[in-house]
């Protein structure tokens, strides 16, 4: 998976992905992440990437064409037409079904816009999917970016440890994961559950469902409605 990201403040994106798994899975090549700095493409001799707004209003407006050498410069070096991420609260919500669907691609370009956004002529004729994050407003596509590349790559084969441990997790199946316990088997006069001493790899796989099911249909009802439930689950539910 290669990550191309347009932005004006690059070194977000390199400092905020060289940690950690992501980290690792880079220096592995299992994923590469291009930081391209808009302000490189800008047409002005004062390096200037933005302008007033027409028509008036507050702030200042990133311009077309900085943004659309940017993203030329991307799209040449690929060699084909990529899909493109405009971040933004307009868009569609990511989630973890548009995690899997984007994690099959093999390039992805993010466009971060800032200040009062990017001069719709040039998102017209790039842009393929806008995702917002979330029902909030944030001071750049930056965050976003990265959130969604996390998100994104931890669903490339490799880049976990254990290959198997993306689909046990929350949202896999709709349903969130199972509390974890570690050392010692009591810490501050709580037990670790006695089904997870058992040794009993049935028991455990059991009791691990039913707290996935009570969790989700107390934290997340919303959720449940799209699990796909077992008929022993929706028992367990209704008891
Ligand atoms: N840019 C600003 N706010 C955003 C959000 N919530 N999601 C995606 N991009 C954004």
């Amino acid at each position: 998976m290669n990550y191309h990201v347009l932005t004006l403040f690059p070194e977000m994106i390199e400092n905020g992905l060289n940690t950690s798994i992501i980290g690792r899975a880079i220096e592995k090549g299992l994923i590469s992440l291009n930081a391209v700095d808009i302000r490189g493409f800008s047409v002005n001799k004062h390096k200037r990437v933005d302008d007033y707004p027409y028509g008036g209003g507050a702030g200042m407006v990133m311009q077309a064409e900085p943004v659309y050498r940017a993203y030329e410069t991307v799209r040449e070096q690929i060699g084909r037409r990529p899909r493109v991420v405009y971040l933004t609260p307009q868009g569609r919500v990511f989630s973890q079904a548009v995690a899997e669907e984007l994690a099959g691609e093999e390039d992805l370009v993010f466009l971060c816009g800032h200040y009062e956004g990017i001069d719709e002529r040039v998102l017209e004729e790039v842009v393929t999917d806008n995702i917002s994050i979330g029902d909030y407003v944030l001071t750049g596509g930056e965050l976003p970016a990265m959130v969604m590349i996390d998100a994104i790559s931890r669903l490339v084969p490799g880049v976990l440890n254990n290959d198997v441990s993306a689909e046990f997790e929350s949202f896999y199946d709709n349903l969130l994961e199972y509390p974890q316990y570690s050392r010692p088997e009591e810490w501050h006069g709580k037990k670790v559950p006695e089904v997870l001493l058992s040794g009993h790899h049935g028991n455990v796989e059991k009791w691990r469902r039913q707290q996935s099911l009570i969790r989700t249909a107390e934290r997340r009802p919303d959720l449940l409605k799209e699990a796909k439930l077992t008929k022993k689950d929706v028992e367990y539910l209704e008891n």
